[in-house]
């Protein structure tokens, strides 16, 4: 399973990046309002920015309702980095889409699925990526893994070639739950990043190699 970040702040991408465990970053026009991000050139410029940094699939979403604002958008997002990824809705106007689009060849990150039934009407239409929301089916009180879980069988068991992408991870144990569904990507805030790096006895580990080294007589 490959990790993406799934922010639209180009300090913690190059944090993220530094590590070498980032794959892609997935984007959303919340996540670009909250960093600052305005209007269609400015996401245009944050995008350039984040190719620059990440040899990956760069997520981006349309804003467009109707189908054929949707596509405009997407052909045109298509353009701004060498290895884009529209994000579309799962909505019928969305289905419309990701269909005109795939067939222009562009990938398409299936957004906003909350069910196996919309993870298969995206992977007729020709979606690369279905990303279900696992922490706001959490947030109704519904099982948001079961759902990644659910539509990885059901893709496996039908030789689908979309790929599962965890989004909405909002803790490190999502991150192993997706891993152990099947999912082919979880995308994960920058802070479930660095609490996946974090156990207490690797702190203390390490701190206590270094006192044992130096109380040998070395220095560091
Ligand atoms: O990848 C989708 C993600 O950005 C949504 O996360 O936390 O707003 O539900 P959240």
């Amino acid at each position: 399973m490959k990790l993406f970040l799934d922010t639209a702040n180009i300090q913690e991408i190059r944090l993220g990046a530094r590590l070498g465990v980032i794959s892609g970053v997935t984007t959303n026009p919340s996540l670009a309002a909250k960093e600052g991000i305005g209007g269609r050139e400015g996401y245009k410029a944050a995008v350039h920015e984040i190719a620059d940094i990440i040899d990956g699939p760069i997520s981006v979403e349309v804003v467009s309702q109707d189908a054929a604002g949707m596509i405009a958008e997407g052909r045109d997002i298509a353009e701004w980095v060498p290895n884009p990824w529209v994000k579309i809705p799962s909505t019928a106007a969305g289905f419309e889409a990701i269909a005109a689009l795939a067939r222009d060849g562009i990938k398409i990150n299936q957004t906003l699925c909350f069910s196996v039934n919309q993870a298969l009407l995206g992977a007729q239409a020709g979606s690369t990526v279905v990303s279900p929301f696992v922490g706001r089916l959490d947030d109704i009180g519904q099982d948001g893994m079961a759902l990644v879980a659910d539509i990885a069988n059901v893709y496996q068991r039908h030789n689908i070639k979309t790929m599962v992408m965890a989004a909405s991870v909002r803790h490190p144990r999502h991150c192993i739950l997706a891993a152990q569904a099947g999912a082919h990507i979880s995308t994960i805030p920058y802070t479930v990043l660095m609490q996946m790096v974090q156990h207490p006895l690797t702190d203390s580990g390490v701190a206590r190699f270094l006192q044992d080294w130096q109380k040998a007589g070395n220095r560091q």
